[in-house]
């Protein structure tokens, strides 16, 4: 039997406390769940930073990415299959691209990526493409196979009902974590019936389509979603928490840059603050190893070093206040002047941070990211775009809402401004 057909002899499940259980039948899943790249993301938490707000959300990409992977075979194998829309043929490569479409997160992505100007898509296209056990598991389908799986995660495959299924305003992937971060943090707003949406699913040519009867399903996702962004992960304390770890990657990296000699030398690190990063060197790092740095770098001679990570390992966080850069720029002028006369480096203790979503956009060519609309499938068989249909969704239709607030560690200005008769002066500017 070729290898892209064979069977386990018998199906292997996962326990999962949000779809109950994974199931597995395909030698070729079953195999690329062992290799060691995605075992990795077992070191990955699913929300960063997230843990030290919701003291639940440990959950990993694994988790994840075993969910995405679970979601779209239910899709495949109960609802599209036998359908005319649907070629089986492509089963596979939905299967593993869904499966793989985080394999290059790095350890808390979000501020990691930003420091070391890096982008988890690029390595998720050369840990498939490279000498990795990922790749050999795939080239066994075929030798053009890795190739095809990259380029659906990377949205530039020409199969545009599989691309779909895993990025679109309603796929696989945001059905997995909406649910499964709900879960862990143990809120009550990202549920939504999933179950429902699903069986309402058609396959069209180049599109995944929500038969009219599942709208309002449709709706309480995009709520949910809405929900979650505001509440959960742009909550204020897990933003003060990435501020840090930002802040700490970015004093090494300058540390490092001006020769400073670390009790503790950086080894896992030097690629990346060389920016010349392969690979091998990005598979080394997860988040357990930058864990182990900041723990000992509590004991570094540099101040802003060993305090920043103190903060981090022993979640004393930075404060925050709400801010209007727009508006408030002379302010944020006044108060970096008095943290340098006060010895407190603004460059790492006062900090600007911007949140911004879009719960949900129709069609707008031309622009940044070119979103997929949902669309309806009418009774008598046309497509309407969500929004013309659902007065909810267009309520809050390519609405951007953005959130600026202004980070500084309240405690040392209490203690270092208090010297210099500041303290007054930095408290009335930042309102505390
Ligand atoms: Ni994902």
């Amino acid at each position: 039997m070729v290898y892209s057909a064979e069977k386990l002899s018998e199906e292997k499940v996962f326990k999962d406390p949000v779809h109950r259980y994974v199931h597995v039948r395909d030698k070729v899943i079953w195999d690329l769940i062992g290799t060691k790249e995605f075992q990795r993301l077992r070191r990955i938490k699913q929300l960063g930073t997230t843990f030290l707000t919701f003291h639940g959300a440990e959950h990993s990409r694994f988790n994840h990415s075993l969910g995405v992977y679970e979601i779209v075979r239910r899709i495949i194998d109960d609802v599209f299959a036998g359908r005319p829309e649907w070629n089986d043929s492509d089963r596979l490569l939905t299967l593993c691209s869904a499966l793989l479409h985080d394999l290059g997160h790095g350890p808390f992505s979000h501020s990691f990526e930003k420091v070391f100007q890096l982008d988890h898509e690029d390595f998720t296209r050369a840990i498939i493409l490279g000498d990795t056990e990922v790749n050999k598991v795939l080239t066994k389908v075929s030798p053009d196979f890795p190739a095809k799986v990259a380029e659906v995660i990377a949205k530039t495959s020409e199969k545009k009902l599989v691309v779909s299924l895993i990025s679109s305003q309603i796929d696989a992937d945001r059905m997995d974590y909406l649910q499964r971060d709900a879960y862990f943090t143990g809120v009550s707003y990202g549920q939504f019936d999933m179950e429902r949406i699903l069986r309402v699913m058609r396959p069209r040519e180049d599109q995944v389509v929500i038969k009219q009867s599942g709208m309002h399903a449709v709706e309480d996702y995009i709520m949910s979603r809405y929900q979650m962004y505001w509440q959960v992960y742009f909550h204020p304390v897990s933003r003060s928490a990435e501020v840090i770890l930002s802040r700490i990657l970015h004093r090494a990296k300058d540390l490092f840059n001006e020769g400073y000699l670390f009790k503790y030398p950086p080894h896992h690190f030097f690629s990346f603050f060389k920016e010349k990063v392969d690979v091998e060197d990005y598979l080394k790092l997860d988040e357990a190893v930058i864990v182990y740095y900041f723990q000992i770098w509590q004991e570094e001679s540099d101040f802003i070093l060993s305090d920043l990570c103190s903060r981090f390992i022993n979640r004393n966080l930075f404060k925050f206040v709400e801010f209007d850069p727009a508006k408030e720029y002379k302010k944020l002028g006044e108060l970096t002047s008095l943290f340098k006369k006060a010895g407190i480096d603004p460059e790492y203790y006062l900090v600007v941070d911007s949140s911004s979503d879009l719960p949900y956009d129709f069609y707008r060519p031309g622009e940044e990211e070119e979103r997929l609309p949902i669309h309806l499938l009418m009774k008598n068989g046309e497509l309407r775009e969500l929004s013309r249909e659902s007065e909810i969704v267009d309520a809050i239709s390519g609405k951007r809402r953005t959130d600026h607030k202004l980070y500084f560690p309240a405690d040392l200005i209490h203690d270092e401004t208090n010297k210099k008769n500041m303290k007054k002066q930095i408290k009335t500017l930042l309102e505390i």
